[in-house]
């Protein structure tokens, strides 16, 4: 069994209601696996032992949140439910304004809506997540990722792999012509969850501001980056997060969240700034697409369960737990040599698929092969961001493969035990001894757009 001598405090809660899960044979997992066509999304969750599918929307909620659904005021306008969000939300942030939204995508959909953002415009980030690079370039607009370089080397410890090269945007900037927006991703989902330290965020600022253009964080997961920030950047180590949080979006000029990662819901988002003029903007298209602007596409009573989940999330004592769990798996992992972007992530821990499965072709889907072979062995359900979700095929007909080829394992906020985590070790540790075992996939059917989510594959020889 896994050595759990590795520090893990007992978690600041104590458990009220279970769910339970239920444990397959591997020989009910491979019927399961060849009916699902090799795509772990056609399998029942129920035949799902641990998910780590994703962090987002499987966050367990606490008893005060439960209580708060309770007191869900249903009314179609100003329900008190928002004024509760609302004061959460500037209390937190120090924006003016609040919308709530029915998650992360609709907020990003509004603000390219209300910065007119169209096929002359460019943004930039350090990295977008993909629904936000689709709801730019379905405006027609060009989304540029400007990361710094050491992103891109799963070894090497860096504090703050997420930020954003702000020597890369000067340039660009003074050389290329006009941006029209600027998003900061904290942390960054797309590249492990690195964290982005303040000091990039001020210098980011400081070019937005110099420059006029609008600056939003991206800030799904913005306690766990506060958490970063005061554990690695010595001027803040005293601060306590929420405070660190409020630095980070003082210096931006406004926020779009998916509530699902640290609001701590399962449902919801909302977007906070300071411009009146955008924030008339939003209401208008609001309207139209996701109800009135108190609600937001969601019932009153969740709008009380994210202002509650906001109250927790940003508790240090709740975040130093969440970061020890991600650091006990990631030392787990460590002792058995299996190769992961480092440092450890805020809310998953990333293969680096390419030194596991150094054998297989990024054209034979090896990241893809990794997650088919964590459910089939284990019932373990991880995803996949690879050759599938992220190879691009160019005009002349050629395959583009993206650099880092990544299994994410996702860890859902307050709902896995020590003893869970003790099992996706074991799991992981005993999957890259077989390694030599997994054969790579073949596509037997590719819908084109957005493929991982429903192609179909036959596994290689
Ligand atoms: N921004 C980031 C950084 C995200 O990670 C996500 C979602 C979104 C925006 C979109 O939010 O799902 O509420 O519409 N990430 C999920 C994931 C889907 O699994 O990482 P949403």
């Amino acid at each position: 069994m896994t050595d759990i001598n590795q520090k893990l405090d007992p978690p600041p809660y104590k458990i009220k209601v279970v769910e339970p899960i239920k444990k397959t044979t591997r020989k009910e997992r491979k019927r399961l696996l060849e009916e699902a066509g090799y795509n772990f999304f056609n399998i029942a969750a129920e035949n799902i032992y641990i998910d780590l599918l994703t962090d987002s929307g499987t966050s367990a909620m606490s008893d005060y949140q439960w209580a708060g659904l309770m007191l869900g005021d249903e009314s179609y306008a100003q329900c008190k439910n928002f004024f509760n969000l609302q004061s959460v939300v500037q209390d937190i942030t120090g924006y003016k304004f609040v919308i709530p939204t029915h998650q992360g995508r609709s907020a990003e959909n509004l603000i390219c809506y209300a910065l007119n953002l169209d096929d002359t415009k460019v943004t930039v980030s350090n990295q977008f997540f993909d629904t936000t690079r689709a709801n730019i370039e379905i405006s027609g607009a060009k989304a540029y990722d400007f990361v710094i370089p050491e992103a891109f080397q799963p070894s090497l410890i860096h504090n703050f792999k997420g930020n954003l090269n702000t020597g890369a945007l000067e340039d660009y900037i003074q050389n290329e012509g006009d941006v029209s927006l600027i998003v900061v991703t904290v942390t960054n989902n797309a590249g492990g969850g690195q964290p982005v330290s303040l000091a990039n965020i001020i210098e980011v600022s400081r070019i937005a501001k110099m420059n006029k253009i609008p600056f939003f964080l991206d800030a799904a997961r913005f306690a766990e980056n506060a958490y970063f920030i005061k554990l690695r950047e010595k001027e803040y180590q005293n601060n306590s997060p929420k405070e660190i949080a409020s630095m980070m979006f003082s210096n931006s000029d406004g926020c779009m969240v998916s509530a699902k990662k640290d609001g701590l819901v399962n449902i919801g988002g909302f977007i906070a700034l300071n411009d009146e003029q955008i924030y008339r903007r939003i209401k208008e298209r609001m309207t139209v697409i996701e109800g009135f602007p108190t609600y937001g596409g969601l019932a009153g009573r969740d709008l009380e369960a994210i202002a509650r989940g906001l109250t927790e999330v940003i508790r240090e004592d709740y975040l130093e737990y969440r970061h020890q769990q991600l650091e006990y798996l990631g030392k787990g992992l460590e002792k058995g040599g299996v190769p992961f972007i480092k440092p450890v992530g805020g809310h998953s821990i990333n293969l680096d698929v390419k030194s596991f499965l150094p054998n297989i072709p990024q054209s034979e889907f090896p990241a893809w092969a990794l997650t088919i072979a964590l459910y089939e062995y284990y019932g373990i359900r991880a995803a996949e961001l690879g050759s599938v979700a992220f190879a691009r095929k160019q005009d002349d007909g050629k395959w583009i493969f993206p650099e880092l080829e990544q299994v994410r394992l996702a860890i859902p906020r307050r709902v896995y035990s020590q003893e869970h985590l003790n099992y996706v070790i074991d799991s992981v540790l005993d999957l890259y001894k077989h390694r030599a075992d997994i054969t790579g996939m073949k596509i037997v059917y590719d819908p084109g757009v957005l493929r991982h989510f429903t192609a179909r594959f036959s596994p290689l020889g």
